[in-house]
C-alpha cells in the first residue's frame, strides 16, 4: 500500500497553496472591504439614503475602471436605523466581523460621534461625508471629515442675519439631544453677539419631540426679529408649521441639516422665504455639479441633496487614499488620508487640514416654492 512521506505531505500542501494563490481562491486577497454606517432607515432617513446613494457611485465607477490596487472593491453597508446606540454597534461590526480597512459615514454629528473611538483603538480609518460638529475630528488621529465644520457654519450664519437680513433681536431653539444642535448654536450665538446682536430667547427640544407650541409661545412673547433653529429637517418642517399655526411671521434661519426633500413636502409652505447654509447648490450650472446631478438622477430618478453629493466625494476620496496607500493597509490608508491636498470634488477643492477637517465655503440657500436658490456664498 503507498503510504505518503513527510516530505511528500508538505510538497503536495506548498503546491495546493501556490495554485490557491493562483487561482485567486483567497476572497479576502482580492478584493478590498471598505464599510458604511447609515440612517437607512429611522427619523432622518434621507440623510443615509442619500449619502449611501452617492457613496456606491463613486465606488461602483472605481470598479468598473478597473477597481484599486489591481482588486475591486466591497461596499457593505450598515443600517444604524437613526440611533447613537445602534451606530457603534454596526461600526463594531464592521470592523470585527467584515474586518473593513476604512469606514464611512455618518451624516449626523452624533452618531459620527459615537463611532469614533470605536474606529480610533481598532485603529481603522474613518471619513465622514458630512457631520460639522467641531469636535467630531478632535483627538482622534483616524478620524477625517471631507465637510467645513460647524463654528464656521455658525458664524457665517450669524453675518448673514445681523449683515445681509439686517436682523439684531433674535431667538433660537436647539435640540438639546444633538451635538451638532448644540455646537452650531453656540457658534452662532458668539458670532451673533459680536455683531451686536441680541439673543432676546433661548428654547430646548429633544429630538423626537412633535409639540414645540409651549417653546414657539415663550419665543412669541419676546417678539424676535428672526429665529435660528439648528436642527434637522423633520423636527423643522414640524416646527415651521407650528410656528405658522401660533402666528409667527419672522423669517427663521438654520443650517445644513434641513437639507432633505421631505423638508417641504412635510413643512408646506410654512418655510416659504426662510434661508439655511449648505455644502453645495444642486443648482448649480457649473459641468462638474450639473454632470454629477444628471448622472445621479439617471441612477437614482431623483435629484441629489447635499449628502448624495458629499457622499460621492467621500467614496472618491477613500478610493484615492487606498491608491496612494500602495498597501490597502489602514495604517497606510490613514496617512495617505491625512495627505490629501486639492482634490476635485463636486461639491470644491477638498484638501485635509492638520486637524483632519476640510476647508471649504458654503452656500446660503432660500426656500422658493420647492426650491432651494443660492443667494450668498461664504467663503472660508
Ligand atoms: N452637518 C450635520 C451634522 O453634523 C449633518 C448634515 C450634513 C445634514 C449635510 C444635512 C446635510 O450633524
Amino acid at each position: 500500500m503507498y503510504s505518503p512521506k513527510r516530505s511528500d505531505l508538505v510538497s503536495s500542501f506548498l503546491l495546493f497553496t501556490l495554485l490557491t494563490m493562483l487561482s485567486g481562491c483567497a476572497p479576502q486577497d482580492d478584493r478590498i472591504k471598505i464599510g458604511q454606517f447609515a440612517s437607512i432607515t429611522g427619523k432622518e432617513a434621507t440623510f443615509g439614503i442619500s449619502c449611501s446613494n452617492g457613496v456606491k457611485m463613486a465606488i461602483d465607477e472605481a470598479n468598473a475602471a478597473g477597481g484599486v490596487l489591481g482588486k475591486q472593491i466591497d461596499l457593505i453597508t450598515l443600517d444604524d436605523q437613526t440611533k447613537a446606540g445602534e451606530a457603534a454597534t454596526v461600526v463594531t461590526k464592521l470592523i470585527n466581523q467584515e474586518k473593513v480597512v476604512a469606514v464611512l459615514g455618518e451624516v449626523a454629528s452624533s452618531r459620527t460621534l459615537a463611532a469614533k473611538p470605536i474606529a480610533q483603538q481598532n485603529k481603522i480609518p474613518l471619513l465622514t461625508p458630512a457631520s460639522t460638529n467641531a469636535t467630531v475630528t478632535e483627538g482622534a488621529d483616524y478620524v477625517f471629515r471631507i465637510c467645513f465644520i460647524d463654528p464656521f457654519q455658525g458664524t457665517a450664519m450669524a453675518k448673514f442675519t445681523a449683515t445681509t437680513l439686517q436682523k439684531k433681536k433674535a431667538a433660537i431653539l436647539k435640540d438639546v439631544k444633538s451635538d451638532y444642535s448644540i455646537g452650531l448654536s453656540e457658534a452662532f450665538t458668539k458670532k451673533f453677539k459680536e455683531l451686536g446682536g441680541e439673543i432676546l430667547e433661548e428654547q430646548a427640544f429633544s429630538s423626537g419631540d412633535k409639540d414645540f407650541k409651549a417653546q414657539l409661545t415663550s419665543i412669541k412673547a419676546k417678539n424676535p426679529e428672526v429665529i435660528f433653529l439648528p436642527a434637522y429637517y423633520t423636527e423643522v418642517a414640524l416646527i415651521a408649521r407650528q410656528a405658522k399655526e401660533l402666528g409667527i411671521n419672522v423669517p427663521i434661519v438654520g443650517g445644513d441639516g434641513w437639507d432633505s426633500p421631505v423638508l417641504i413636502e412635510t413643512a408646506g409652505d410654512a418655510l416659504e422665504g426662510c434661508y439655511f447654509s449648505n455644502h453645495v447648490s444642486v443648482n448649480d450650472t457649473t459641468p462638474v455639479v450639473k454632470n454629477f446631478v444628471d448622472k445621479y438622477k439617471q441612477l437614482f430618478g431623483t435629484v441629489p441633496d447635499a449628502m448624495g453629493v458629499l457622499g460621492y466625494d467621500a467614496g472618491k476620496i477613500i478610493v484615492e487614499a487606498i491608491k496612494e496607500s500602495k498597501t490597502g493597509k489602514p495604517e497606510d490608508i490613514r496617512n495617505a488620508l491625512a495627505g490629501i491636498k486639492n482634490f476635485p470634488g463636486v461639491t470644491g477643492s477638498i484638501t485635509i487640514d492638520e486637524n483632519r477637517n476640510a476647508n471649504k465655503p458654503l452656500v446660503v440657500l432660500q426656500i422658493k416654492g420647492s426650491g432651494f436658490v443660492p443667494v450668498e456664498s461664504v467663503m472660508p
